[in-house]
C-alpha cells in the first residue's frame, strides 16, 4: 500500500480529478478528508471510499471563506490525529476578459486559485512539521506553463501557483516537507466546460459548447482529453514517499500538449 497510514485532505474532491485522486489515495491506504463546496457530492465520495473499505469523511466548505482553510485542516487533524499530506486541487477559470476585466471576477479568481491554497498550506505546516515532514501538492495547469491568448488571467495565476510551489519547496525542504504541482492539460470535467464558454470570452462567443469541448480535448499530441484518474495517479505518486527526492517540481499530465 503506497499511502498506508497517511492522513490528509483533498480540496475540490467531489468531482473530476480531485474525486478520482482521492479514491486512488484511499485505495492505497490513505485516510482522506474530502473537502468541497458541494457538501452532498463530497459526502458521496467519502461514502464510496468507506463502502470500498477505506477511511474517509467529508467537509462541505466554500474555500473562498478565509476561515475555511484553517477549519478544514483542524477538523482533519481532529478526525485522523495527524496530517501527512495536503492536495490543494481547487481552482477556478476566472475571467477571460482583459480590457473589459471585471475586478470582482479577478478577486474571486485570486481567492480560489492562490489565496485559499496558500492559506490551507499555512494551516497545514505545523502539523506536517509535527510529523517530521510531509507532502503538499498544488494543482496548477499547463496554462501556467504555455499560456493561451484566451486566458491571460488564468495563465498568470497558474504560473503564479508554479512559482509559489517552487519557493515553498525551497523554504521547507530541510524540514522534510515536499511541495510539488501537477499541471493538467485538457480534462472533460464540469470546470472545463465553464472554461471554454465563459460569457466574457469573445473568441468563442456564439460557438457550440460541445464542439468547443471536443476541440479543447483534441488539442493534445495524443489527440484526446485526459481521464480524471490520469491526474489522480500523478497525484498519488507525488504525495507518496515514492517521490521522496522530488520537490519544487511541476509535472504536466497533458498527453504531450506542452512537449
Ligand atoms: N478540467 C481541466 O481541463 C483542467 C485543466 C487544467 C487545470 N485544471 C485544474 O484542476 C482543478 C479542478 O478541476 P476539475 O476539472 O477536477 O474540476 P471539476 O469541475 O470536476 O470539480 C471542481 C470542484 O470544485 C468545487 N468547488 C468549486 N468552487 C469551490 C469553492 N469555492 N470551495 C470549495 N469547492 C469548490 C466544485 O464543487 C467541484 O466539485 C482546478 O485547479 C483547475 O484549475 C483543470
Amino acid at each position: 500500500m503506497r499511502m498506508k497510514d497517511k492522513s490528509g485532505l483533498v480540496t475540490a474532491a467531489a468531482s473530476g480529478m480531485g474525486r478520482a485522486g482521492a479514491i486512488l489515495l484511499a485505495r492505497e491506504g490513505a485516510k482522506v478528508c474530502i473537502v468541497d463546496r458541494d457538501a452532498a457530492g463530497a459526502e458521496a465520495v467519502a461514502k464510496e471510499i468507506r463502502d470500498a473499505g477505506g477511511t474517509a469523511f467529508a467537509i462541505g466548505a466554500d474555500l473562498r471563506d478565509s476561515k475555511a482553510s484553517t477549519e478544514i485542516v483542524a477538523r482533519t487533524v481532529a478526525e485522523f490525529g495527524a496530517l501527512d499530506y495536503l492536495w490543494n486541487h481547487l481552482g477556478h477559470p476566472g475571467p477571460a476578459a482583459v480590457e473589459d476585466l471585471d475586478w470582482q471576477d479577478f478577486d474571486i479568481a485570486v481567492d480560489l486559485n492562490i489565496r485559499s491554497q496558500l492559506a490551507t498550506t499555512i494551516a497545514a505546516l505545523p502539523h506536517l512539521r509535527a510529523r517530521g515532514g510531509g507532502s503538499v501538492l498544488f494543482t496548477a495547469s499547463t496554462s501556467g506553463m504555455s499560456a493561451s491568448q484566451f486566458s491571460p488571467v488564468y495563465s498568470g495565476m497558474k504560473a503564479g501557483v508554479i512559482g509559489l510551489v517552487r519557493g515553498l519547496a525551497k523554504r521547507y525542504a530541510k524540514e522534510g516537507i515536499r511541495v510539488n504541482a501537477v499541471c493538467p492539460g485538457p480534462f472533460d470535467t464540469p470546470m472545463a466546460r465553464d472554461f471554454v464558454d465563459r460569457k466574457d470570452q469573445p473568441a468563442t462567443k456564439g460557438q457550440d459548447r460541445e464542439a468547443l469541448v471536443q476541440k479543447f480535448g483534441s488539442s493534445t499530441a495524443m489527440g484526446r482529453a485526459g481521464r480524471p484518474e490520469e491526474v489522480g495517479y500523478a497525484a498519488l505518486f507525488l504525495l507518496s514517499d515514492e517521490a521522496s527526492f522530488i520537490t519544487g517540481a511541476h509535472l504536466p499530465v497533458d498527453g504531450g500538449l506542452t512537449a
